[in-house]
């Protein structure tokens, strides 16, 4: 069992800032994770959460399930949360940090992960590849 993390505003995909997010919703996100674990004969949680706290608490409760690892799009919580991290280095989990857009390549701020110290790898930039790519690599480690 692998836990798929969404963090803010991803709820929103589809419609918020198509020309950098694209036109998936998150629907089709996780039909395509659940296409993909299914092939790759493992199972998921899949959850989106918008505020830091329930993160946090979301991650602690890996340690009461059989959880192998955790896919993370941490949205802005990327750039800044020290508390998400410290949780995910808490849970002593593998843990895949992705991304749809390039942040390497958009505002100065976005630039900065404060996650990618503590993943075993970040892919970002590849739209909907991210996430399958992330989980193909994360079920491999
Ligand atoms: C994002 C990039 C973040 O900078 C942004 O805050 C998001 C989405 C991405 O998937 O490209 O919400 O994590």
């Amino acid at each position: 069992m692998y836990l798929v993390l969404h963090g803010p505003n991803l709820n929103l995909l589809g419609s918020r800032e198509p020309e950098v997010y694209g036109n998936l919703t998150l629907d089709n996100i996780n039909q395509q994770l659940e296409n993909l674990a299914e092939q790759l004969g493992v199972e998921l949680i899949i959850e989106q959460l918008n505020s830091e706290g329930e993160m946090v608490e979301r991650i602690h409760q890996t340690l009461e399930e059989e959880i192998k690892g955790i896919l993370i799009n941490p949205a802005a919580y990327t750039h800044y949360s020290i508390a998400i991290r410290d949780a995910l280095v808490g849970v002593e989990l593998p843990i895949i940090e992705v991304h749809l857009s390039n942040i390497h390549a958009r505002e100065e701020f976005r630039q900065q992960s404060v996650v990618a110290p503590v993943a075993e790898g970040q892919i970002s930039g590849l739209g909907i590849d991210s996430y399958l790519l992330g989980l193909q690599a994360l079920v491999n480690l």
